[in-house]
Protein backbone atom coordinates (compact mmCIF):
# COMPACT_ATOMS: atom_id res chain seq x y z
CA UNK A 1 0.00 0.00 0.00
CA UNK A 2 0.91 3.62 -0.39
CA UNK A 3 -0.71 6.99 0.69
CA UNK A 4 -2.40 9.54 -1.91
CA UNK A 5 -1.98 7.05 -5.16
CA UNK A 6 -1.25 3.73 -6.37
CA UNK A 7 -2.19 1.65 -9.30
CA UNK A 8 -5.86 1.21 -8.69
CA UNK A 9 -6.81 4.84 -8.26
CA UNK A 10 -9.22 6.17 -11.04
CA UNK A 11 -7.91 9.71 -12.36
CA UNK A 12 -8.95 12.10 -14.46
CA UNK A 13 -6.54 14.99 -16.05
CA UNK A 14 -8.39 18.55 -16.04
CA UNK A 15 -6.19 20.33 -19.38
CA UNK A 16 -6.06 17.11 -20.67
CA UNK A 17 -5.74 18.92 -24.54
CA UNK A 18 -3.25 21.00 -23.54
CA UNK A 19 0.80 20.90 -23.83
CA UNK A 20 1.37 20.10 -20.37
CA UNK A 21 -1.82 17.96 -19.59
CA UNK A 22 -0.93 15.86 -22.59
CA UNK A 23 2.54 15.16 -22.29
CA UNK A 24 2.14 14.63 -18.28
CA UNK A 25 -0.91 12.20 -18.77
CA UNK A 26 1.56 9.88 -21.29
CA UNK A 27 4.12 9.77 -18.60
CA UNK A 28 1.60 8.87 -15.95
CA UNK A 29 -0.24 6.62 -18.06
CA UNK A 30 4.06 5.14 -18.80
CA UNK A 31 4.48 4.64 -15.36
CA UNK A 32 1.16 2.71 -14.26
CA UNK A 33 -1.03 5.17 -13.37
CA UNK A 34 -4.91 4.04 -14.00
CA UNK A 35 -5.88 7.81 -16.21
CA UNK A 36 -9.38 6.98 -16.92
CA UNK A 37 -10.31 10.50 -18.61
CA UNK A 38 -9.24 13.85 -19.33
CA UNK A 39 -11.48 16.93 -18.88
CA UNK A 40 -11.38 20.54 -20.91
CA UNK A 41 -14.36 22.48 -21.79
CA UNK A 42 -15.81 22.84 -24.98
CA UNK A 43 -13.47 19.75 -26.42
CA UNK A 44 -15.94 17.03 -24.62
CA UNK A 45 -16.14 14.08 -26.78
CA UNK A 46 -12.06 13.70 -28.21
CA UNK A 47 -9.77 11.50 -27.22
CA UNK A 48 -6.05 12.61 -25.97
CA UNK A 49 -3.82 8.92 -26.05
CA UNK A 50 -6.91 6.92 -26.39
CA UNK A 51 -7.97 8.81 -23.09
CA UNK A 52 -12.04 10.26 -23.49
CA UNK A 53 -12.34 13.65 -23.27
CA UNK A 54 -15.49 15.45 -21.23
CA UNK A 55 -16.92 18.72 -21.00
CA UNK A 56 -16.64 18.80 -17.08
CA UNK A 57 -15.57 16.65 -14.20
CA UNK A 58 -19.29 15.83 -13.75
CA UNK A 59 -19.89 14.78 -17.14
CA UNK A 60 -16.51 12.35 -16.65
CA UNK A 61 -17.89 10.93 -13.22
CA UNK A 62 -21.26 10.34 -14.65
CA UNK A 63 -19.99 8.32 -17.76
CA UNK A 64 -17.36 6.62 -15.98
CA UNK A 65 -18.77 6.13 -12.72
CA UNK A 66 -16.67 7.33 -9.30
CA UNK A 67 -13.10 8.95 -10.04
CA UNK A 68 -10.95 9.13 -6.54
CA UNK A 69 -8.35 11.69 -8.27
CA UNK A 70 -8.27 14.95 -10.42
CA UNK A 71 -4.89 16.30 -11.97
CA UNK A 72 -5.09 19.89 -12.90
CA UNK A 73 -2.74 21.51 -15.15
CA UNK A 74 -4.62 24.30 -16.17
CA UNK A 75 -3.49 27.54 -16.29
CA UNK A 76 -3.50 29.75 -12.45
CA UNK A 77 -6.42 31.69 -13.48
CA UNK A 78 -8.63 28.51 -14.16
CA UNK A 79 -7.63 26.44 -11.60
CA UNK A 80 -9.93 27.68 -8.96
CA UNK A 81 -13.17 26.88 -11.20
CA UNK A 82 -12.17 23.53 -12.32
CA UNK A 83 -10.73 22.21 -8.49
CA UNK A 84 -13.97 23.20 -7.36
CA UNK A 85 -15.68 21.30 -10.20
CA UNK A 86 -13.89 18.42 -9.25
CA UNK A 87 -14.29 18.34 -5.64
CA UNK A 88 -18.53 18.93 -7.10
CA UNK A 89 -18.43 15.66 -8.41
CA UNK A 90 -17.68 14.13 -5.75
CA UNK A 91 -13.55 13.61 -6.52
CA UNK A 92 -11.86 13.16 -2.89
CA UNK A 93 -8.75 14.50 -4.29
CA UNK A 94 -7.23 16.99 -6.68
CA UNK A 95 -3.62 18.15 -7.33
CA UNK A 96 -3.34 21.49 -8.04
CA UNK A 97 -0.07 21.36 -10.64
CA UNK A 98 -0.01 24.94 -11.64
CA UNK A 99 1.96 28.03 -9.83
CA UNK A 100 1.18 31.22 -9.21
CA UNK A 101 -2.78 30.35 -7.35
CA UNK A 102 -3.96 33.46 -6.12
CA UNK A 103 -3.97 32.84 -2.37
CA UNK A 104 -7.69 33.81 -1.95
CA UNK A 105 -7.89 30.98 -4.77
CA UNK A 106 -6.65 28.46 -2.72
CA UNK A 107 -8.70 29.25 0.40
CA UNK A 108 -11.71 28.93 -1.41
CA UNK A 109 -10.71 25.78 -2.73
CA UNK A 110 -10.00 24.98 0.77
CA UNK A 111 -13.35 25.85 1.92
CA UNK A 112 -14.71 24.14 -0.78
CA UNK A 113 -12.61 20.42 -0.23
CA UNK A 114 -13.53 20.80 3.69
CA UNK A 115 -17.34 21.41 2.67
CA UNK A 116 -17.13 17.93 1.19
CA UNK A 117 -14.92 15.90 2.94
CA UNK A 118 -12.14 15.88 0.20
CA UNK A 119 -8.58 17.54 -0.02
CA UNK A 120 -5.83 18.77 -2.35
CA UNK A 121 -2.73 18.49 -3.06
CA UNK A 122 -0.69 21.99 -3.99
CA UNK A 123 -1.06 24.70 -5.44
CA UNK A 124 2.61 24.30 -6.80
CA UNK A 125 3.11 20.77 -6.59
CA UNK A 126 4.97 18.42 -8.59
CA UNK A 127 2.40 15.73 -6.75
CA UNK A 128 3.08 12.59 -5.20
CA UNK A 129 4.48 9.19 -6.55
CA UNK A 130 4.17 5.72 -5.17
CA UNK A 131 6.87 3.56 -6.76
CA UNK A 132 5.82 0.49 -8.66
CA UNK A 133 2.48 1.93 -8.79
CA UNK A 134 1.54 5.04 -10.25
CA UNK A 135 2.18 8.97 -10.45
CA UNK A 136 0.03 12.03 -10.24
CA UNK A 137 1.57 15.32 -10.85
CA UNK A 138 5.60 15.72 -12.82
CA UNK A 139 7.70 13.36 -10.16
CA UNK A 140 10.22 11.80 -11.85
CA UNK A 141 9.62 12.49 -15.24
CA UNK A 142 10.04 9.76 -17.98
CA UNK A 143 8.83 6.37 -16.56
CA UNK A 144 11.93 4.79 -17.38
CA UNK A 145 13.82 7.16 -15.14
CA UNK A 146 11.48 6.78 -12.62
CA UNK A 147 10.95 3.49 -12.18
CA UNK A 148 15.37 3.17 -11.78
CA UNK A 149 15.59 5.96 -9.41
CA UNK A 150 12.49 5.03 -7.27
CA UNK A 151 12.68 1.81 -5.02
CA UNK A 152 9.08 0.65 -4.24
CA UNK A 153 8.69 -0.22 -0.79
CA UNK A 154 8.18 -3.68 -0.82
CA UNK A 155 7.24 -5.12 1.68
CA UNK A 156 7.62 -1.59 3.58
CA UNK A 157 9.71 1.94 2.06
CA UNK A 158 10.18 5.20 4.02
CA UNK A 159 7.27 7.69 3.19
CA UNK A 160 8.86 11.23 1.59
CA UNK A 161 7.49 14.37 2.15
CA UNK A 162 9.30 17.59 0.72
CA UNK A 163 8.21 21.23 0.98
CA UNK A 164 10.49 21.45 -2.57
CA UNK A 165 9.81 20.25 -5.98
CA UNK A 166 12.86 20.13 -7.16
CA UNK A 167 14.20 18.62 -3.58
CA UNK A 168 11.29 15.74 -3.83
CA UNK A 169 12.63 13.78 -6.48
CA UNK A 170 16.50 14.38 -5.17
CA UNK A 171 15.51 13.04 -1.99
CA UNK A 172 13.73 10.04 -3.74
CA UNK A 173 16.70 9.51 -5.87
CA UNK A 174 19.55 9.48 -3.39
CA UNK A 175 17.58 7.46 -1.22
CA UNK A 176 17.09 4.57 -4.14
CA UNK A 177 20.88 5.73 -4.31
CA UNK A 178 21.64 4.05 -0.68
CA UNK A 179 19.23 1.09 -1.00
CA UNK A 180 16.16 2.75 0.72
CA UNK A 181 12.84 1.70 -0.43
CA UNK A 182 10.19 4.37 -0.29
CA UNK A 183 6.34 3.69 0.09
CA UNK A 184 4.97 7.62 -1.31
CA UNK A 185 6.65 10.71 -1.92
CA UNK A 186 4.67 13.69 -1.76
CA UNK A 187 5.08 17.10 -2.44
CA UNK A 188 3.36 19.54 -0.60
CA UNK A 189 3.86 22.41 -2.77
CA UNK A 190 5.32 25.51 -1.50
CA UNK A 191 3.06 28.11 -1.79
CA UNK A 192 1.74 29.92 2.07
CA UNK A 193 -2.22 28.27 1.74
CA UNK A 194 -1.65 24.68 0.65
CA UNK A 195 -4.01 21.86 1.15
CA UNK A 196 -1.74 18.86 2.77
CA UNK A 197 0.24 20.76 5.04
CA UNK A 198 3.63 18.57 6.27
CA UNK A 199 2.11 17.48 9.47
CA UNK A 200 -1.70 16.04 7.33
CA UNK A 201 1.21 14.17 5.68
CA UNK A 202 2.92 12.54 8.08
CA UNK A 203 -0.14 11.83 9.80
CA UNK A 204 -0.96 10.18 6.17
CA UNK A 205 1.89 8.54 6.55
CA UNK A 206 1.73 7.05 10.33
CA UNK A 207 -1.41 5.41 9.06
CA UNK A 208 0.01 3.75 6.19
CA UNK A 209 0.67 0.05 7.25
CA UNK A 210 3.60 0.46 4.94
CA UNK A 211 4.99 3.17 5.72
CA UNK A 212 8.39 2.55 8.55
CA UNK A 213 9.73 5.74 8.58
CA UNK A 214 8.97 9.25 7.22
CA UNK A 215 11.37 11.18 5.99
CA UNK A 216 11.37 14.86 5.71
CA UNK A 217 12.82 17.92 3.35
CA UNK A 218 11.81 21.05 5.11
CA UNK A 219 12.25 24.61 4.83
CA UNK A 220 12.74 27.65 6.87
CA UNK A 221 8.73 29.80 7.04
CA UNK A 222 5.33 28.80 8.29
CA UNK A 223 4.87 26.81 11.24
CA UNK A 224 4.89 23.18 9.70
CA UNK A 225 7.95 21.29 11.30
CA UNK A 226 6.83 22.74 14.34
CA UNK A 227 3.52 21.20 13.85
CA UNK A 228 4.81 18.12 13.44
CA UNK A 229 7.51 18.25 16.22
CA UNK A 230 4.10 18.27 18.52
CA UNK A 231 3.01 15.79 17.15
CA UNK A 232 6.08 13.48 17.95
CA UNK A 233 5.66 14.50 21.14
CA UNK A 234 1.73 13.97 21.62
CA UNK A 235 2.24 10.57 19.82
CA UNK A 236 0.62 10.82 16.89
CA UNK A 237 3.04 10.36 15.19
CA UNK A 238 5.32 7.44 16.67
CA UNK A 239 7.44 6.31 13.44
CA UNK A 240 10.86 7.52 13.49
CA UNK A 241 11.50 10.79 11.57
CA UNK A 242 14.33 11.83 9.53
CA UNK A 243 14.63 15.22 8.53
CA UNK A 244 16.80 17.71 6.76
CA UNK A 245 15.91 21.58 6.72
CA UNK A 246 16.81 23.98 4.08
CA UNK A 247 17.28 27.38 4.31
CA UNK A 248 19.85 27.79 7.12
CA UNK A 249 21.81 30.89 5.33
CA UNK A 250 18.15 33.09 4.90
CA UNK A 251 18.32 36.06 6.58
CA UNK A 252 15.03 37.19 8.49
CA UNK A 253 12.58 38.98 5.96
CA UNK A 254 13.82 37.68 2.33
CA UNK A 255 12.25 34.70 0.91
CA UNK A 256 13.63 31.67 0.09
CA UNK A 257 12.59 30.21 -3.43
CA UNK A 258 9.17 29.85 -2.33
CA UNK A 259 6.44 31.87 -1.29
CA UNK A 260 5.77 30.14 1.63
CA UNK A 261 9.29 29.75 2.92
CA UNK A 262 9.66 33.37 5.27
CA UNK A 263 10.74 33.77 8.66
CA UNK A 264 8.65 36.83 9.73
CA UNK A 265 8.82 38.08 13.26
CA UNK A 266 11.76 35.64 14.22
CA UNK A 267 9.39 32.41 13.88
CA UNK A 268 9.73 29.97 11.50
CA UNK A 269 13.58 30.25 11.73
CA UNK A 270 16.25 27.21 10.24
CA UNK A 271 17.55 26.88 13.93
CA UNK A 272 13.68 26.53 16.03
CA UNK A 273 12.79 23.77 13.86
CA UNK A 274 15.68 21.73 13.72
CA UNK A 275 15.50 22.39 18.02
CA UNK A 276 11.53 21.70 17.75
CA UNK A 277 12.17 18.48 15.55
CA UNK A 278 15.19 17.54 17.32
CA UNK A 279 13.72 17.82 21.23
CA UNK A 280 10.79 16.07 19.68
CA UNK A 281 12.78 12.46 19.05
CA UNK A 282 13.23 13.13 15.39
CA UNK A 283 16.68 12.62 13.77
CA UNK A 284 17.74 16.03 12.08
CA UNK A 285 20.50 15.96 9.72
CA UNK A 286 22.66 19.21 9.21
CA UNK A 287 23.80 18.71 5.46
CA UNK A 288 21.68 17.10 3.06
CA UNK A 289 24.00 14.44 1.88
CA UNK A 290 23.79 13.01 5.14
CA UNK A 291 20.14 12.04 4.54
CA UNK A 292 20.24 8.78 3.15
CA UNK A 293 22.71 7.74 5.73
CA UNK A 294 21.03 8.81 8.38
CA UNK A 295 17.82 6.77 7.68
CA UNK A 296 20.07 3.69 6.59
CA UNK A 297 21.24 3.98 10.49
CA UNK A 298 17.73 4.48 11.66
CA UNK A 299 16.16 1.47 9.49
CA UNK A 300 19.08 -0.65 10.43
CA UNK A 301 18.15 -0.31 14.40
CA UNK A 302 14.34 -0.42 13.93
CA UNK A 303 14.44 -3.72 12.02
CA UNK A 304 17.74 -4.82 10.69
CA UNK A 305 19.39 -4.96 14.04
CA UNK A 306 16.35 -5.88 15.86
CA UNK A 307 14.71 -8.34 14.05
CA UNK A 308 17.19 -10.01 11.61
CA UNK A 309 20.16 -10.98 14.00
CA UNK A 310 21.51 -14.18 12.26
CA UNK A 311 19.93 -17.05 14.79
CA UNK A 312 16.46 -15.07 13.27
CA UNK A 313 18.08 -15.32 9.94
CA UNK A 314 17.99 -18.83 9.87
CA UNK A 315 14.91 -19.71 12.00
CA UNK A 316 12.28 -21.50 10.72
CA UNK A 317 9.36 -18.78 11.22
CA UNK A 318 9.10 -15.46 12.47
CA UNK A 319 6.85 -13.68 14.89
CA UNK A 320 7.24 -9.91 15.28
CA UNK A 321 4.89 -9.90 18.71
CA UNK A 322 7.35 -9.95 21.22
CA UNK A 323 11.15 -11.61 21.46
CA UNK A 324 12.63 -13.57 24.14
CA UNK A 325 15.98 -13.75 25.30
CA UNK A 326 18.04 -14.63 28.36
CA UNK A 327 16.81 -12.16 31.20
CA UNK A 328 15.05 -10.00 28.97
CA UNK A 329 11.31 -10.03 27.36
CA UNK A 330 10.79 -7.06 24.76
CA UNK A 331 6.83 -6.68 23.48
CA UNK A 332 6.79 -4.74 20.27
CA UNK A 333 10.33 -3.95 20.90
CA UNK A 334 9.40 -2.63 24.32
CA UNK A 335 11.05 -3.98 27.40
CA UNK A 336 8.51 -5.51 29.43
CA UNK A 337 10.01 -4.57 32.76
CA UNK A 338 10.06 -0.54 31.55
CA UNK A 339 6.44 -0.71 30.49
CA UNK A 340 5.21 -2.01 34.14
CA UNK A 341 4.01 0.50 36.43
CA UNK A 342 4.24 3.17 32.97
CA UNK A 343 1.57 1.93 30.89
CA UNK A 344 -1.80 0.66 31.13
CA UNK A 345 -3.49 -2.40 30.47
CA UNK A 346 -5.48 -0.73 27.82
CA UNK A 347 -2.24 0.44 26.24
CA UNK A 348 -0.97 -2.36 26.34
CA UNK A 349 -3.52 -3.85 24.66
CA UNK A 350 -3.21 -1.77 22.10
CA UNK A 351 0.72 -2.10 22.08
CA UNK A 352 0.33 -6.19 21.54
CA UNK A 353 -2.55 -5.52 18.49
CA UNK A 354 -0.94 -2.59 16.88
CA UNK A 355 2.50 -2.27 17.29
CA UNK A 356 2.68 0.60 18.93
CA UNK A 357 2.03 2.77 21.94
CA UNK A 358 -0.90 4.78 21.72
CA UNK A 359 -1.09 8.64 22.98
CA UNK A 360 -2.28 9.12 26.21
CA UNK A 361 -5.85 10.01 25.24
CA UNK A 362 -6.24 6.96 23.26
CA UNK A 363 -5.04 4.81 26.26
CA UNK A 364 -7.58 5.96 28.50
CA UNK A 365 -9.93 5.37 26.15
CA UNK A 366 -8.96 2.13 25.49
CA UNK A 367 -8.99 1.22 29.29
CA UNK A 368 -12.39 2.86 29.11
CA UNK A 369 -13.70 0.16 26.65
CA UNK A 370 -11.87 -2.61 28.72
CA UNK A 371 -13.76 -0.98 31.59
CA UNK A 372 -16.88 -0.88 30.35
CA UNK A 373 -16.93 -4.64 29.01
CA UNK A 374 -15.63 -5.78 31.84
CA UNK A 375 -19.30 -8.15 33.15
CA UNK A 376 -22.98 -7.13 32.33
CA UNK A 377 -24.13 -9.69 34.61
CA UNK A 378 -25.31 -13.00 34.80
CA UNK A 379 -27.65 -13.13 31.76
CA UNK A 380 -25.45 -12.62 28.82
CA UNK A 381 -25.13 -15.76 27.24
CA UNK A 382 -21.23 -15.96 27.99
CA UNK A 383 -22.07 -15.87 31.93
CA UNK A 384 -24.71 -18.59 31.61
CA UNK A 385 -22.71 -20.90 29.60
CA UNK A 386 -19.14 -20.24 31.87
CA UNK A 387 -21.21 -20.82 34.91
CA UNK A 388 -23.23 -23.82 33.27
CA UNK A 389 -19.82 -25.69 32.64
CA UNK A 390 -18.59 -24.39 35.74
CA UNK A 391 -21.22 -26.65 38.00
CA UNK A 392 -20.42 -29.43 36.49
CA UNK A 393 -17.27 -29.61 37.94
CA UNK A 394 -15.28 -28.32 35.35
CA UNK A 395 -12.09 -26.82 35.71
CA UNK A 396 -11.39 -22.91 35.39
CA UNK A 397 -9.99 -23.12 32.07
CA UNK A 398 -12.98 -25.21 30.74
CA UNK A 399 -15.54 -22.90 32.36
CA UNK A 400 -14.11 -19.92 31.44
CA UNK A 401 -13.21 -20.95 27.65
CA UNK A 402 -17.43 -22.20 27.52
CA UNK A 403 -17.68 -18.27 28.08
CA UNK A 404 -15.82 -17.42 25.30
CA UNK A 405 -16.60 -19.91 23.03
CA UNK A 406 -20.44 -18.04 23.17
CA UNK A 407 -18.91 -14.83 22.10
CA UNK A 408 -20.07 -14.38 18.28
CA UNK A 409 -22.15 -12.42 15.58
CA UNK A 410 -25.13 -11.65 18.20
CA UNK A 411 -22.97 -11.53 21.06
CA UNK A 412 -20.25 -9.23 21.66
CA UNK A 413 -19.76 -9.72 18.21
CA UNK A 414 -21.92 -6.75 16.86
CA UNK A 415 -18.63 -4.69 17.84
CA UNK A 416 -17.03 -5.34 14.35
CA UNK A 417 -20.71 -6.05 12.55
CA UNK A 418 -21.52 -2.79 13.29
CA UNK A 419 -18.19 -1.20 12.37
CA UNK A 420 -18.26 -2.93 9.09
CA UNK A 421 -21.91 -1.25 8.37
CA UNK A 422 -21.19 2.20 9.61
CA UNK A 423 -17.65 1.75 7.08
CA UNK A 424 -20.18 0.95 4.52
CA UNK A 425 -22.48 3.87 5.20
CA UNK A 426 -19.58 6.43 5.34
CA UNK A 427 -18.36 4.70 1.73
CA UNK A 428 -22.29 4.95 0.14
CA UNK A 429 -22.25 8.64 1.47
CA UNK A 430 -18.67 9.20 -0.83
CA UNK A 431 -19.72 7.27 -3.41
CA UNK A 432 -23.61 8.35 -4.01
CA UNK A 433 -22.16 12.33 -3.08
CA UNK A 434 -25.01 12.34 -0.36
CA UNK A 435 -25.26 13.19 3.10
CA UNK A 436 -24.30 10.99 5.88
CA UNK A 437 -27.78 11.26 7.07
CA UNK A 438 -29.09 10.22 3.88
CA UNK A 439 -26.64 7.31 3.23
CA UNK A 440 -27.69 5.97 6.73
CA UNK A 441 -31.27 6.45 5.91
CA UNK A 442 -31.04 4.59 2.28
CA UNK A 443 -29.02 1.78 4.10
CA UNK A 444 -31.43 1.23 6.87
CA UNK A 445 -34.08 1.02 4.39
CA UNK A 446 -32.51 -1.40 2.51
CA UNK A 447 -32.06 -3.89 5.38
CA UNK A 448 -35.13 -3.58 6.52
CA UNK A 449 -36.69 -4.36 2.82
CA UNK A 450 -33.81 -7.74 3.26
CA UNK A 451 -34.98 -7.95 6.25
CA UNK A 452 -31.91 -7.44 8.20
CA UNK A 453 -31.21 -5.86 11.87
CA UNK A 454 -28.52 -2.93 11.97
CA UNK A 455 -25.77 -4.64 14.50
CA UNK A 456 -24.63 -2.51 17.64
CA UNK A 457 -28.34 -0.69 18.08
CA UNK A 458 -30.72 -0.80 20.76
CA UNK A 459 -30.39 -2.82 23.85
CA UNK A 460 -32.96 -5.63 25.21
CA UNK A 461 -33.05 -3.69 28.57
CA UNK A 462 -31.39 -0.50 28.57
CA UNK A 463 -32.86 2.80 26.52
CA UNK A 464 -29.79 5.37 27.36
CA UNK A 465 -26.66 2.77 27.86
CA UNK A 466 -24.83 4.24 30.68
CA UNK A 467 -21.56 2.83 29.03
CA UNK A 468 -22.00 4.58 25.47
CA UNK A 469 -22.13 8.06 26.24
CA UNK A 470 -18.94 7.70 28.76
CA UNK A 471 -17.44 6.18 25.86
CA UNK A 472 -18.02 9.20 23.81
CA UNK A 473 -17.20 11.75 25.80
CA UNK A 474 -13.91 10.01 26.34
CA UNK A 475 -13.72 9.47 22.69
CA UNK A 476 -14.41 12.99 22.10
CA UNK A 477 -11.75 13.99 24.48
CA UNK A 478 -8.76 11.90 22.93
CA UNK A 479 -9.95 13.51 19.12
CA UNK A 480 -11.45 10.68 17.83
CA UNK A 481 -14.08 11.16 15.76
CA UNK A 482 -13.94 9.94 12.29
CA UNK A 483 -16.53 8.94 9.72
CA UNK A 484 -17.66 5.39 11.55
CA UNK A 485 -18.66 7.91 15.01
CA UNK A 486 -20.35 10.27 11.83
CA UNK A 487 -22.19 7.35 10.59
CA UNK A 488 -23.19 5.90 13.97
CA UNK A 489 -24.77 9.24 14.84
CA UNK A 490 -26.66 9.29 11.38
CA UNK A 491 -27.90 6.13 11.98
CA UNK A 492 -28.95 6.63 15.43
CA UNK A 493 -31.06 9.66 13.72
CA UNK A 494 -32.28 8.11 11.01
CA UNK A 495 -33.72 5.27 13.53
CA UNK A 496 -35.07 8.51 15.88
CA UNK A 497 -36.96 10.11 12.72
CA UNK A 498 -38.79 6.52 11.93
CA UNK A 499 -39.96 6.95 15.56
CA UNK A 500 -37.62 3.64 16.54
CA UNK A 501 -35.63 3.71 19.72
CA UNK A 502 -32.98 2.04 18.82
CA UNK A 503 -29.81 4.44 20.53
CA UNK A 504 -26.08 3.33 19.33
CA UNK A 505 -25.67 0.57 22.61
CA UNK A 506 -22.07 -0.19 23.85
CA UNK A 507 -21.24 -2.62 21.24
CA UNK A 508 -21.68 -0.22 18.28
CA UNK A 509 -19.78 2.90 20.06
CA UNK A 510 -17.05 0.46 20.54
CA UNK A 511 -16.98 -0.90 17.32
CA UNK A 512 -17.21 3.00 15.68
CA UNK A 513 -14.16 4.09 18.12
CA UNK A 514 -12.20 1.41 16.70
CA UNK A 515 -12.47 1.48 13.56
CA UNK A 516 -11.81 5.36 13.69
CA UNK A 517 -8.62 4.42 15.58
CA UNK A 518 -7.75 2.38 12.42
CA UNK A 519 -7.55 -0.45 14.38
CA UNK A 520 -7.89 -3.38 12.35
CA UNK A 521 -11.74 -4.92 12.86
CA UNK A 522 -10.40 -8.70 12.61
CA UNK A 523 -9.51 -8.05 16.48
CA UNK A 524 -12.63 -5.98 17.46
CA UNK A 525 -14.29 -10.00 18.76
CA UNK A 526 -11.06 -9.96 20.52
CA UNK A 527 -10.98 -6.99 22.65
CA UNK A 528 -14.32 -7.94 23.63
CA UNK A 529 -13.41 -11.02 24.76
CA UNK A 530 -10.07 -9.76 27.13
CA UNK A 531 -12.54 -7.23 28.21
CA UNK A 532 -15.36 -9.70 29.18
CA UNK A 533 -12.71 -12.58 31.00
CA UNK A 534 -11.79 -11.28 34.37
CA UNK A 535 -16.32 -10.93 34.81
CA UNK A 536 -16.47 -14.89 33.46
CA UNK A 537 -13.55 -15.59 35.92
CA UNK A 538 -15.01 -14.09 38.92
CA UNK A 539 -18.88 -15.75 37.58
CA UNK A 540 -17.01 -19.53 37.06
CA UNK A 541 -15.45 -18.85 40.86
CA UNK A 542 -18.34 -17.98 42.30
CA UNK A 543 -20.54 -20.23 40.83
CA UNK A 544 -18.17 -23.53 42.60
CA UNK A 545 -17.99 -21.83 45.53
CA UNK A 546 -21.86 -20.75 46.13
CA UNK A 547 -23.96 -23.12 44.26
CA UNK A 548 -24.56 -26.63 44.19
CA UNK A 549 -23.13 -28.88 41.49
CA UNK A 550 -25.71 -29.30 38.20
CA UNK A 551 -28.03 -27.06 39.73
CA UNK A 552 -30.71 -25.51 37.36
CA UNK A 553 -29.56 -22.09 36.34
CA UNK A 554 -32.44 -19.81 36.11
CA UNK A 555 -31.05 -17.10 33.45
CA UNK A 556 -33.48 -14.18 34.54
CA UNK A 557 -35.12 -14.34 37.97
CA UNK A 558 -31.67 -13.98 40.48
CA UNK A 559 -31.12 -11.56 42.64
CA UNK A 560 -27.96 -9.49 43.74
CA UNK A 561 -26.41 -9.57 47.15
CA UNK A 562 -23.18 -7.73 46.71
CA UNK A 563 -22.12 -4.23 48.09
CA UNK A 564 -24.43 -1.16 47.64
CA UNK A 565 -23.54 1.68 45.13
CA UNK A 566 -20.53 3.24 45.60
CA UNK A 567 -18.65 6.08 44.31
CA UNK A 568 -15.16 6.91 43.44
CA UNK A 569 -15.40 10.19 45.31
CA UNK A 570 -13.06 9.35 48.62
CA UNK A 571 -11.13 6.76 46.80
CA UNK A 572 -7.61 6.72 45.62
CA UNK A 573 -8.69 6.40 42.22
CA UNK A 574 -8.42 9.16 39.39
C1 LIG B 1 -0.63 24.40 -15.45
C2 LIG B 1 0.39 24.59 -16.55
C3 LIG B 1 1.31 23.39 -16.53
C4 LIG B 1 -0.34 24.65 -17.89
O1 LIG B 1 0.59 24.92 -18.88
P1 LIG B 1 0.33 24.54 -20.45
O2 LIG B 1 0.02 23.11 -20.58
O3 LIG B 1 1.48 25.05 -21.20
O4 LIG B 1 -0.96 25.40 -20.78
P2 LIG B 1 -1.89 25.24 -22.06
O5 LIG B 1 -2.47 26.58 -22.29
O6 LIG B 1 -1.18 24.54 -23.17
O7 LIG B 1 -3.02 24.20 -21.57
C5 LIG B 1 -3.94 24.47 -20.60
C6 LIG B 1 -5.19 23.72 -21.01
O8 LIG B 1 -6.11 23.76 -19.90
C7 LIG B 1 -7.39 23.99 -20.45
N1 LIG B 1 -8.26 24.54 -19.44
C8 LIG B 1 -8.47 25.83 -19.07
N2 LIG B 1 -9.41 25.89 -18.09
C9 LIG B 1 -9.76 24.60 -17.84
C10 LIG B 1 -10.68 24.00 -16.95
N3 LIG B 1 -11.43 24.71 -16.10
N4 LIG B 1 -10.78 22.66 -16.93
C11 LIG B 1 -10.04 21.91 -17.77
N5 LIG B 1 -9.17 22.42 -18.66
C12 LIG B 1 -9.04 23.77 -18.71
C13 LIG B 1 -7.15 24.96 -21.58
O9 LIG B 1 -8.25 25.00 -22.46
C14 LIG B 1 -5.91 24.37 -22.21
O10 LIG B 1 -6.23 23.34 -23.11
P3 LIG B 1 -6.25 23.63 -24.72
O11 LIG B 1 -4.86 24.01 -25.08
O12 LIG B 1 -6.68 22.36 -25.31
O13 LIG B 1 -7.24 24.75 -24.91
C15 LIG B 1 1.19 25.90 -16.31
O14 LIG B 1 0.29 26.99 -16.32
C16 LIG B 1 1.94 25.91 -14.97
O15 LIG B 1 1.42 26.36 -13.96
N6 LIG B 1 3.23 25.48 -14.99
C17 LIG B 1 4.05 25.39 -13.79
C18 LIG B 1 3.74 24.13 -13.04
C19 LIG B 1 4.81 23.77 -12.03
O16 LIG B 1 5.96 23.81 -12.32
N7 LIG B 1 4.34 23.33 -10.82
C20 LIG B 1 5.13 22.76 -9.80
C21 LIG B 1 6.20 23.58 -9.25
S1 LIG B 1 7.26 22.77 -8.19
Amino acid sequence: MAILIDEKKRVVVQGVTGREGRARTRLMRDYGTNVVAGVTPGKGGQTVLGVPVFNTPQEAVDSLGEIDISVLFVPAAGVKDAAISAIDAGIKLTVLVPDRVPVWDAMEIGAAAKAKGAMFLGPNTLGALSPGKGVIGMIGGRAESARQWFKPGIPKGVGVISRSGGMASSTGYYLGQAGVRISTIVHIGGDAVIGIPLPDAALMFETDPFTEAIVIFGEIGSSQEEELAQLIIDRKITKPVIAYIGGKAAREGTRFSHAGAIIEGGRGTHAGKVKALREAGASVVDAFGELPEAVVEILKKIKGESLMSETDKNAVWNTAITRVQPNKVAVRGYDIAELMGRVSVGAAVYLVLQGELPPPAVARLMDAILVSSIDHGATPPSALAARTVASTGASLSASVAAGIMSINRHHGGAIEDCARQLKAIAARAARESISIDEAATRTLAAMAEAGERMPGFGHRLHTKDPRTARLFELAREAGVDGVHMQAARAVQKAFADAKKSLPVNVDGAIGAILADLGMDPAAFNGIFMIARTPGLVAHVIEEQAREKPMRRIDPVNHGYDGPPAKGLVGTSQP
